[in-house]
């Protein structure tokens, strides 16, 4: 049988959508993915998807039952298990942190001596607590660690945060950041020559997918004499292309702007006098 490779993602969680539509953006096809399923294949590429909890992720991936996985670097960390880190996928991006009761006057991380705090990352957790010479009491639950303090059960907690609204709603406020996340691909340290021509195709699909993400395209219109100012603004992959309109004396200009240059680079733009902008998202990009 053809060799194919399998990779772990979250079966339900914050990850788990976009996860999935990466794959389908790299022109992955899964075939009998439905509800309850455990194990989907791809159709059109040899990679079957393995859908687990985010935290049985590492072990997976760690033993060769699964030769990749896409997670929280969180997860990877806290499991420290062994397996490489391809790439970080620039989605998911969250942070693990310390948060005390709204009421707290806290002033520095000394209030945590002789607390209790409650948390699901204790590896992370007691490892900042040497690192910063702290003696707390450290519970391990596995889900629901914002409603500790109300219920009694402790001081503080240490989880993750992204939009803040959870500790929000739970009357607490973030006071220290222990590690910062976000989305990575990570693989097992044995892959063989066969797996790993399949890794190197689903990478360069990934990399043309996530350099088309950071980019856009894009069109303006501009008088001939204003054409040489407006491409000293813009970056281009090699330069950008200038091409005649027909009405006579002006010219069109297409580049690529990179997604952080973007704000910035229209305004100048319509400074050196360029008209009708229009930006446009790529699908693919292959530098
Ligand atoms: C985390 C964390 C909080 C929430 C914070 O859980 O445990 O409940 O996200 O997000 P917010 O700041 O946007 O409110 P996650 O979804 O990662 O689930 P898991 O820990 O069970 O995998
Ligand atoms: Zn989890």
């Amino acid at each position: 049988m053809a060799k194919r490779l399998r990779i772990a993602v979250q079966k339900s969680g914050r990850l788990s959508e976009i996860s999935l539509s990466l794959l389908e953006e790299c022109g992955i096809k899964l075939k009998n993915n439905g509800k309850g399923t455990l194990l989907a294949s791809a159709s059109n590429f040899p990679l079957d998807i393995l859908y687990l909890r985010d935290d049985d992720i590492p072990q997976y991936v760690e033993d060769g039952t699964a030769d990749l996985g896409i997670l929280g670097e969180n997860v990877v960390a806290e499991s420290g298990v062994i397996v490489k880190t391809l790439k970080k996928l620039d989605f998911g991006r969250c942070r693990l942190s310390l948060a005390v009761p709204r009421n707290v006057d806290y002033q520095d991380l000394n209030w945590f001596n002789g607390k209790r705090i409650a948390t699901s990352y204790p590896n992370l957790l007691k490892k900042f607590m040497v690192e910063n010479h702290i003696k707390a009491e450290v519970h391990t639950i596995s889900g629901s660690v914002e409603i500790a303090p109300n219920i009694g059960l402790a001081d503080a907690i240490c989880d993750l945060v992204s939009s803040g609204s959870t500790l929000l709603s739970n009357g607490l406020k973030e006071v220290e950041i222990l590690f910062k996340s976000e989305a990575v691909m990570v693989a097992n340290q044995n892959i063989d020559a066969a797996g790993l021509q399949i890794l190197n195709k689903l990478l360069f699909r990934l990399d043309a997918v996530m350099t088309a993400k950071n980019n856009k395209y894009i069109i303006l219109n501009a008088p001939n004499e204003s054409v040489s100012g407006i491409i000293s603004v813009l970056p281009g992959i090699k330069s950008p292309t200038v091409v005649p309109l027909a009405a006579k004396g002006w010219s069109a200009i297409h580049s690529v702007l990179n997604e952080e240059q973007f704000w910035d680079v229209i305004d100048d733009l319509k400074s050196k006098g360029a008209q009708g902008i229009l930006v446009i998202p790529i699908e693919k990009m292959i530098v």
